[in-house]
């Protein structure tokens, strides 16, 4: 199946995002100082802030772009890098890098091209690491968004993340 859009079609959804932002934008003309929740709606309709919209933020609702920042960058829900539509959080806390975290680690890397902090090249999945996840026996633990799965080896990793495509 050929999944590819033309130049026009990228063109009108390109467009489409840039009005729905400006229409989100100015909803907040009037709201300047609910800043927060602005960013929040910009992160749910992205997956991520761009920075083109924070700098449109801070022209049309005269908000500084240092003070954008230091929002943006304070609160951990928020991304300034693309993120991908599931996260993998991998414990490499003691129980379970003694158990095998790394080799989950390293086989993202190897067979999906996933570092610790980075996104996939489709945006599919963002991989995060952690020290723990306060279930260590079940150890090593994966989470995809909010499912916990114990005991995961890079064959069962695999399979796991299958249900995600
Ligand atoms: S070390 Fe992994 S859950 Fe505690």
């Amino acid at each position: 199946m050929d999944t590819s859009l033309d130049f026009s079609t990228v063109q009108a959804i390109i467009a489409n995002k840039a009005v729905k932002v400006e229409a989100l934008i100015d909803s907040y003309a009037d709201k300047k100082e609910q800043l927060i929740a602005l960013l929040q709606d910009v992160q749910v309709e992205f997956n991520y802030i761009p920075q083109d919209v924070i700098i449109k933020i801070s022209q049309k609702l005269d908000i500084p772009l240092s003070q954008i920042f230091s929002v943006a960058t304070f609160f951990k829900a928020f991304s300034l890098k693309p993120r991908g539509r599931h996260t993998i959080t991998v414990c490499l806390g003691t129980a379970c890098h003694v158990k095998g975290g790394q080799r989950l680690v390293d086989k993202l890397a190897r067979d999906y091209h996933l570092m610790p902090g980075e996104t996939t090249e489709d945006e599919k999945f963002t991989l995060e690491a952690v020290n723990c996840l306060g279930c260590c026996a079940m150890g090593p633990v994966v989470v995809v968004d909010d499912k916990y799965e114990g005991q995961v080896t890079p064959d069962k990793l695999d399979k796991i993340l299958k249900k995600y495509e």
